[in-house]
């Protein structure tokens, strides 16, 4: 499940140019189910009004300084100890001075010096005021103090310059809250390794044997682990899609870069999770220069080799391993059959056709020594959070 889904956020608005962006933060968590309050500090009531968050929250929004000294004086208590997660973005120069001060005279610094939850900080600025020495401790301050700080991103800022000190996307910010708030979850000191996409065999400079794998499947196994609280290491063929937040990302191209780095990544790794769909022959050879038409006028001929198998030839004990089979018949004759052939704890079985470059799939989970489970067709994130929990369980029996 998305850890955002229930989460009680207090989102934390100062005052700069980039407030206008924490309105689409505010919805993108409320659509991923998250209740989120706002407090906008005096600056941020500058750039923007209380009435578009309150529209996309449904909630009150906090902007009254003595909020905390009139009528509502629990109010701040109460938000603090049901937070899950206070983010601060943007965090204006300002606004990080006064948190690693622990200054107490607005509703913000009320609630942070109250709550125990999270802090995730998303700095936006003037470039020069985000390398001062003066903001560079004061975030330094609160890193030590166990804060969690995402961006600035270098880009083009509001005063027209170049540099050091635009809000990270949306969707980082987001990333990087699902990864807070799942830190503590069933992966928890646990080290995930996950392929995705395809890879891609080169034929010359140019062209390349490969296949359909978008990587979405992979992509989402890596965000259930991170999810639940897992390192995560996704090693990706090419693709389009963007790493997860907090994931390390290691991108190749052709299935024997994609050993090497699972050789490496899996050395201390709890779990493979083999997601690629990984090519099995490569051409024999790969020429240096651009084919010519010409030189294959007499019909061209393609001579392949066997590529290694990736997750069949790696054997590290104690290292669970799930892989995928995606077949066009007689799908669970097929896909038992690499479980054993591979020593995989785990394969999930798929129809190639109805899953490879679709957003949902229909899978069936098959083990060793139980029946095997049918899912229904689900969208790959919801199958992803299937398969990772079920991968909890492994764990935990194999530590039993
Ligand atoms: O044999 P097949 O390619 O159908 O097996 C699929 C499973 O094996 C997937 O988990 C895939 O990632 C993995 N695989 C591999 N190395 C290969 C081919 C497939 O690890 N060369």
């Amino acid at each position: 499940m998305n850890p955002l889904t229930g989460a009680r956020i207090i989102l934390g608005v100062s005052g700069g140019i980039a407030a206008y962006k924490a309105a689409d933060l505010a919805s993108k968590l409320v659509q991923a189910g998250a209740v989120v309050d706002v407090v906008l500090t005096r600056g941020a009531a500058a750039f923007i009004r209380p009435l578009t968050f309150q529209a996309l929250t449904k909630r009150p929004v906090h902007d009254d300084v003595f909020e905390a000294w009139t009528e509502h004086s629990s109010g701040h208590v109460s938000l603090a100890a049901e937070a899950d997660l206070l983010i601060v973005a943007p965090a204006s120069a300002n606004t990080i001075a006064r948190l690693a001060l622990g200054l107490a005279d607005d509703f913000l610094g009320l609630l942070s010096l109250s709550t125990r939850a999270p802090l995730l900080l998303a700095p936006a600025m003037e470039h020069n005021m985000y390398l001062h020495a003066a903001t560079r401790e004061n975030i330094a301050t609160l890193r030590d103090r166990g804060a969690a700080v995402v961006g600035p991103e270098r880009g083009h800022l509001a005063s027209g310059a170049e540099g050091e000190g635009r809000l990270s996307p949306v969707t980082t910010i987001i990333g990087a809250a699902r990864q807070l708030l799942g830190r503590a979850g069933s992966l928890a000191g646990r080290y995930v390794v996950v392929t995705a996409g395809g890879t891609q065999e080169p034929l010359d400079p140019v062209r390349y044997l490969g296949n359909r794998s978008s990587g979405t499947m992979g992509f989402a196994l890596a965000q259930a682990a991170l999810d639940r609280g897992a390192a995560v290491t996704l090693v990706s063929g090419p693709t389009r899609l963007q790493s997860p937040v907090g994931a390390r990302f290691v991108s190749v191209q052709t299935a024997a870069e994609m050993q090497n780095a699972v050789l490496s990544a899996t050395e201390s790794a709890d779990v493979l999770i083999m997601a690629a769909a990984v090519s099995d022959f490569r051409p024999a050879t790969s020429s240096h220069q651009k084919l010519k038409k010409s030189s294959l006028s007499d019909g061209p001929t393609v001579q392949l080799v066997e590529n290694p198998d990736i997750v069949g030839s790696l054997i590290r004990p104690g290292l669970l391993k799930i892989g995928f089979a995606a077949e066009t018949d007689d799908l669970l004759i097929h896909a038992a059959a690499k479980l054993h052939a591979k020593g995989l704890a785990l394969i999930v079985a798929n129809d190639a056709v109805a899953t490879i470059g679709r957003d949902d799939s229909q899978a069936v989970l098959i083990e060793a020594d139980r029946p095997p489970t049918v899912l229904p067709l689900l969208h790959k994130p919801d199958l992803a959070s299937r398969i990772v929990d079920r991968i909890g369980e492994l764990l935990q029996e194999v530590r039993e």
